[in-house]
């Protein structure tokens, strides 16, 4: 059995800042991957990330102040003020490690304009930033000899006398199983967007970290807030980054019209994404659409400022929909894009479980609330990666080693060949389908309660309908049969989770936007939903958000 101070599960931006993290605090630290670290899901975002440098005469005020307001103020303030204050830094890190930023004409870190912010602090590499800050990361675990157990697979937490004890796990390249020993472990698994069809996100986004988190006794929060992105391309949802919009791009219905105008009048394409959203939704359902879309219209920025700041959108818009952007606008929707809810943390990413952190996407700590500001995603990963990491470490030096029960490891391996001996019966991908269009049905743009007690009966159906799940590949190296079945059983969790959070909301709070109580309901609502797994069923509960100087008022745009 391996042994480590730290264990981080997830090697994109969060767990790779964390990894870096606790190497420089001195611990002896593994990143467990199921894919090689460049092809985590960090790599995705294409806008940008947010700071208020003082010396571009920013402040971290007004920044933490339009996250709170885009979060409907369902945020804890605390934690948006904490990720605001140490955002500058947090860039500068970066530069200083090796990114990239594009510049402006002096020379200087270049800013972008990002929806629900009236101040362009949007730093940015063209519109490939998370893949730029994934690869500098990835080469700081390079040069700090980071032991990465790459291509495996986790399928447990241990806990033992109530702590966390480590993580069970096979090699995908072998099908090897293992227990890992490790006195502290960082969840950055990233988001679970597959639960939806279609999203903008990567087919390994299943919400593994919030299955296992929940399996262990770690409540989830704001589960319901699904954001859908405003501009994501017809027919196969790849994101087309807000950068557009930042950078003066149009939405226009069929008969041409800037809608944005009669939704938000004063920040028109660049409101919050859940207002835009339910803009171009609004647009499509009263027939100002074309099959399903509304348009995204760059034409008057000219070929080359779309090349030279836009290239890799002008790349997506050609190759998938054969449209150059200079000349056509391209069709778009909203789609699925980020969970603002997950595991539950503290500003330092501790959960209910000792020894037990969470970061990024999968983490609720809370900065997002109920709408997250474009480009807050990537500085939370790193903020909160880092703080992750920090905060095990007082941890890690007052424990002991845990002894982990043998069993634990023989217990997994048979359920894992109880799931290989089954008798054939349906595939994944059949059950995984209609999880996706029963929760984009039921948990959308639009919600009621119809369409959430449609999510929560479709979903029990689809639990019902695991164990008859088949695996034919019986085999040890490269089984994606065997870990797509288990992608599927944590999608499950989440999916159920987000519908229970999503049922006992009875408001209409940023994304969870409710058509049949359509206002927000601060004296009621101005609260967390918790839902809790507690070996046998879900429970939900709620409770106080923090409030420190941003008290709630009416969000307009
Ligand atoms: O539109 C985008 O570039 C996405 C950025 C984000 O979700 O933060």
């Amino acid at each position: 059995m391996s042994k480590h101070d730290l264990l981080i599960i997830g090697a994109g931006l969060a767990g790779l800042r964390a990894a870096v993290e606790g190497v420089r605090q001195g611990l002896n630290v593994a990143v467990i991957t199921k894919v090689h670290p460049v092809r985590s899901h960090s790599n995705a975002a294409q806008g940008g990330i947010n700071a208020a440098l003082t010396d571009r005469g920013d402040d971290w005020r007004d920044h933490a102040f339009s996250t709170i307001k885009g979060s409907d103020y369902l945020a804890d303030q605390d934690a948006v003020e904490v990720m605001c204050r140490e955002a500058g830094d947090a860039i500068i890190e970066l530069e200083n490690m090796g990114v990239i930023f594009s510049r402006d004409d002096e020379g200087k870190l270049g800013t972008r304009a990002f929806g629900g912010q009236k101040k362009a602090r949007t730093y940015f590499v063209g519109a490939i930033t998370g893949s730029a800050l994934l690869h500098v990361l990835y080469e700081q675990s390079v040069k700090y000899n980071l032991h990465i157990y790459e291509e495996w697979f986790v399928t447990k937490l241990i806990k033992e006398d109530g702590r966390i004890a480590g993580a069970i796990a096979f090699d995908i390249k072998t099908g090897q199983m293992e227990m890992i020993s490790a006195k502290a472990v960082v969840l950055a698994t990233g988001g679970a967007g597959r639960v939806f069809e279609p999203s903008t996100n990567a087919l390994i986004c299943t919400g593994d970290g919030l299955s296992l988190a929940m399996q262990a006794g770690v409540p989830l929060m704001d589960t319901e807030m699904i954001q859908y992105h405003p501009t994501t391309l017809a027919g196969n949802g790849i994101l087309l980054s807000e950068a557009a919009r930042g950078d003066g791009a149009y939405l226009i219905n069929s008969e041409g019209e800037r809608f944005m105008e009669k939704y938000a009048p004063e920040y028109m394409e660049l409101a919050s994404r859940d207002v835009v959203s339910r803009a171009e939704q609004t647009e499509i359902d009263e027939g100002r659409g074309v099959d399903g879309c509304v348009f995204l219209d760059l034409r008057h920025l000219g070929k080359k400022f779309i090349e030279d700041r836009l290239g890799y959108l002008q790349e997506v818009a050609l190759e998938f929909r054969g449209i150059d952007l200079s000349e056509k606008p391209i069709p778009i929707k909203p789609g699925m894009h980020y969970i603002m809810g997950g595991i539950k943390t503290d500003l330092n990413g501790a959960t209910n479980v000792p020894g037990l952190y969470a970061a990024g996407e999968c983490a609720n700590v809370s900065v997002h609330g109920a709408n997250r500001l474009g480009a807050n995603s990537l500085l939370d990963t790193i903020v909160f990666g880092r703080r992750s990491a920090i905060e095990s470490v007082e941890y890690i030096k007052s424990v002991k080693d845990v002894e982990i029960d043998p069993k634990e490891l023989s217990r997994e391996k048979s359920r894992i060949q109880s799931i290989l001996d089954r008798p054939k019966g349906m595939r994944s991908a059949e059950l995984r389908d209609k999880m996706g269009s029963t929760m984009t049905k039921g948990i959308g743009v639009w919600r009621d309660t119809e369409s959430i007690k449609y999510a929560i009966e479709g979903m029990k159906s689809i639990r019902g309908q695991l164990p008859n799940v088949y695996v034919e590949n019986k085999g040890k190296v490269f089984n994606t049969d065997l870990t797509s079945y288990l992608e599927l059983e944590f999608m499950v969790d989440v999916a159920e989770s987000i519908c229970q959070g999503a049922n006992a909301r009875f408001e209409s709070r940023g994304a969870h936007f409710r058509t049949d109580v359509t206002t927000r309901n601060d004296k009621d609502w101005l609260k967390h939903t918790i839902v809790e797994y507690n070996g046998e069923e879900l429970n939900t509960s709620s409770e106080d958000v923090t409030i420190t100087d941003w008290e709630p008022t009416e969000r307009v745009y």
